[in-house]
């Protein structure tokens, strides 16, 4: 194929999951730069490439899916996005861990691989209770990253031919793990023969996404960008997975990101029995009116809600004399942004702890995004909390700045300002 016609953007016709074509429209966003593509300030603002990004609804399965998506080597081969060095997080991914070789088994010395590696820092909680660990994660220079802080990692995209290769190479694993990288591949029916290959009869695919019904719930439609191609509930991954002789065998929910589940799959003849809570939480979503064209219309409606109301706050506390900056630069923030029509002209800056994001400017919106040490010698009179899945963290460290006065605004389920953390 030569270079003029390759085209990055494909549209959705056909479910990824079941096959099906009868498609509901739930949001529709118009065209919006990556979200980790923070830019260089200096280079142009003008030619920033724009890519189509709405939701649909699969009316068979229920699946999610953004309406176009973005060839994954544009996407990830030089990725900016850093597992976040959060307590948050780092508790979480020790607490995955833990869960993991507890509940199935897995002896020291078993073999995890895990998907989307990134800088290895799950891994390295994995190696730490004594397992040999391997990572797999396209972006180079994570995988660098890792591989030099001990961590292996192949810089590849994970697919069933990339499976077979490991199985030769280092053998089956007991498990295998993908947090917060399922969600962002088009081709799951390879994703799910590799991982049925690269498995041992017994071994366990612990995937973690965020939950559809948390985003629909508390309207976190910001979560909704170019990577996120799919917004999975626990029935529409069963369906995906019985058709691949795979099953479903426990789930557990997490608060991190805004409500995220972790799905436990193995062969149907695996020795592991479904837990209960896999049928509760299908008929959980099936009375939230989850197989329902009217969820995803209210759904729509909140988010036009949000779209009508932040900027005419944001802008009549400007026009008020206050200041207003971003706390934290995460991707969902620049949905966020470029849905409302905030720019730089409404935020004076958005704080960020991740080096790499500092200095640089938000896509789109363009605002500037400086270190928390600025944000404090500046202290704003507002922070509109970009990064609201680390509320409690982050208002919690952020004491001084509210006894001194200083307010968040809080975006989702519906703008609302806050002054104390006892109020989140
Ligand atoms: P993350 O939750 O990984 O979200 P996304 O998947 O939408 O990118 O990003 C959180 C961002 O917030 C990350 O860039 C780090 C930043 N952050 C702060 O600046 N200060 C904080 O105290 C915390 C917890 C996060
Ligand atoms: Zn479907």
């Amino acid at each position: 194929m030569s270079q003029e016609t390759f085209d990055p953007v494909q549209q959705v016709e056909v479910c990824r999951v079941c096959g099906g074509s009868d498609w509901q429209e739930v949001v529709s966003f118009g065209p919006l730069p990556l979200a980790n593509s923070y830019l260089e300030p200096g280079g142009s603002l003008d030619d920033e490439p724009r890519y189509p990004l709405g939701v649909i609804s699969c009316r068979s399965c229920r699946l999610l899916t953004l309406t176009h998506t973005v060839d994954p080597e544009v996407l990830y081969r030089t990725y900016f996005y850093v597992t976040s060095d959060s307590d948050t997080i780092a508790t979480h991914m020790r607490g995955l861990a833990e869960l993991c070789v507890e509940r199935f088994g897995i002896p020291e010395g078993g073999f995890v691989v895990e998907l989307g590696s990134n800088t290895g820092q799950q891994l390295a909680a994995f190696r730490d209770l004594g397992m040999e660990v391997l990572g797999i994660d396209p972006a180079r220079s994570l995988a660098a990253q890792a591989t030099e802080r001990g961590i292996e990692t192949l810089p590849d995209f994970f697919s069933a031919q990339t499976a077979a290769r490991v199985v030769k190479e280092y053998g089956r694993a007991r498990l295998l793990l993908g947090r917060h990288v399922f969600a962002h591949i088009d081709d799951v029916a390879d994703i799910a023969r590799g991982a049925r290959d690269l498995l041992e009869p017994s071994g366990v695919f612990a995937i973690e996404v965020p939950y559809a019904l948390d985003m629909l719930e508390h309207n976190e439609f910001d979560t909704i960008y170019h990577e996120h191609l799919s917004y999975y509930s626990v029935s529409t991954l069963s369906t995906l997975f019985a058709r691949h002789g795979m099953r479903v065998v426990d789930v557990e929910r997490a608060a991190v990101h805004g409500g995220s589940v972790i799905v436990f799959v193995s062969r149907e003849d695996a020795p592991w029995e479904p837990r209960p809570v896999v049928a509760e939480l299908q008929e959980l979503e099936r009375a939230s009116g989850f197989f329902e064209d009217a969820t995803y219309d209210t759904f729509a409606g909140r988010v036009d809600h949000v779209r009508q109301t932040l900027a005419p706050l944001v802008r009549e506390l400007v026009a008020d004399g206050k200041r207003v900056a971003g706390y934290g630069a995460p991707a969902k923030g620049n949905t966020l942004l470029g849905v409302s029509g905030l720019n730089a002209g409404d935020l004076e800056f958005c704080i960020d702890t991740t080096d790499l994001k500092q200095g640089r400017l938000q896509p789109g919106s363009h605002i500037p995004i400086t270190s928390p040490e600025h944000g404090a010698q500046n202290p704003p009179d507002y922070y509109l909390l970009l990064a609201w899945n680390y509320a409690k963290e982050i208002l919690g460290k952020e004491r001084a700045f509210l006894e001194n006065g200083g307010r968040f605004i809080v975006p989702v389920p519906s703008p609302r300002i806050v002054s104390r953390v006892e109020d989140l």
